[in-house]
């Protein structure tokens, strides 16, 4: 395989942070996004592609000889919740797009990543299963399983090498999030040390399964580059800690005693109150080797070094 990838939602919070791991990796980049990036210069090919428009999506697939398409752009969940029609047109024709594409232009694999967004009321809450009912009520979580849904169909059908991870809540000192349901878990950080109290907009026993952005960037890596021939799935859950607000407050108090916290839960609660506690992601442990290695008290150390060294 070469070694061309095409990005879609480059400018995002996980791309932005996937990508310069993948050039050290010897990958070369074709970033795209609707927003342009931070710099002029942070990637030495960037083209400006809507997901929505397939024909773009060919040219780009088809002038850079693409082997591996990593699809990031998307909604997320709090904004879907906002916009439903926007997010029913980029997670949903966006989807449709990249996998048809890759199999028209045999592009030999294809990433996109799920999230625990894509469970239910109905699923288990504590160690949420690999393969559990998955009936979500955000429109983002719809369009979570309807990629999984799809890119095994097309796993099925046409051979495309499709890979999914379900991510939990990813939490980086590096980007301010853009969003999502979780966002709480990065915010209490940047408010603790720009005005000492935080305005949490869940619940203080509101416990969610989280990750550190090092662990995501560099499982993703070992995701994509494992023998297909280990893998006995195609979307897997993967997770590193689950925690409250409240345990997050404790945690930042003993590097920062003075911050206060306010809890004033807004409808991002109710998308909460949908989604796991905890997750089980035994399978990808036994199939391809996963493992998270920060826990809570290594994550908030992190964090605050690195945003005190800003
Ligand atoms: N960050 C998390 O905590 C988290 C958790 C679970 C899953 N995910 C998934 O990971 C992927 C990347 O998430 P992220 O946090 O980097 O999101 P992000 O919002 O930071 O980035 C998404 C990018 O998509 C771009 N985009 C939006 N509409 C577009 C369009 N029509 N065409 C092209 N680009 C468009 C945006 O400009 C943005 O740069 C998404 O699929 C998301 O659902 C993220």
């Amino acid at each position: 395989m070469n070694k061309q990838v095409l990005i879609t939602g480059s400018s995002g919070q996980i791309s932005s942070e996937l990508i310069p791991e993948l050039t050290a990796r010897g990958y070369s980049i074709i970033a795209t996004d609707v927003k342009l990036p931070k710099t002029e210069f942070e990637y030495e090919v960037f083209e400006i592609l809507d997901v929505r428009q397939k024909k773009e999506m060919e040219r780009l697939v088809s002038k850079y000889d693409i082997s591996l398409i990593i699809h990031n752009a998307s909604i997320l969940s709090a904004k879907g919740e906002q916009d439903p029609s926007l997010a029913l047109d980029v997670n949903f024709e966006g989807t449709r797009n990249v996998l048809e594409v890759a199999r028209d232009a045999e592009v030999e694999k294809v990433f996109s990543p799920s999230s625990i967004a894509a469970f239910g009321p109905e699923t288990p809450k504590e160690n949420t299963p690999n393969d559990v009912i998955t009936r979500p009520k955000t429109i983002y979580g719809i369009s979570k399983v309807f990629t999984e849904l799809l890119g095994e169909y097309f796993w099925g059908k046409y051979q495309l090498d499709f890979r999914c991870l379900r991510y939990p809540g990813i939490i980086t000192p590096n980007s301010i999030p853009s969003g999502g349901t979780t966002d709480w878990a990065i915010e209490m950080f940047f408010e603790a040390l720009n005005n000492g109290n935080y305005r949490c907009f869940v619940n203080k026993d509101t416990q969610l399964p989280m990750m550190s952005m090092r662990d995501c960037v560099r499982g993703t890596l070992e995701f994509l580059e494992v023998d297909s021939k280990k893998l006995t799935h195609r979307t897997y859950n993967v997770t590193g800690i689950s925690f409250t607000p409240a345990e997050l407050y404790n945690e930042i108090k003993t590097h920062l005693p003075s911050l206060k916290i306010e809890y004033l839960p807004d409808y991002r609660q109710q998308i909460a109150d949908t989604w796991p506690k905890s997750i089980d992601d035994n399978f990808a442990r036994r199939d391809w080797g996963w493992q998270n290695s920060d826990d809570l008290k290594s994550i908030t150390k992190w964090m605050i070094d690195s945003l005190k060294s800003k």
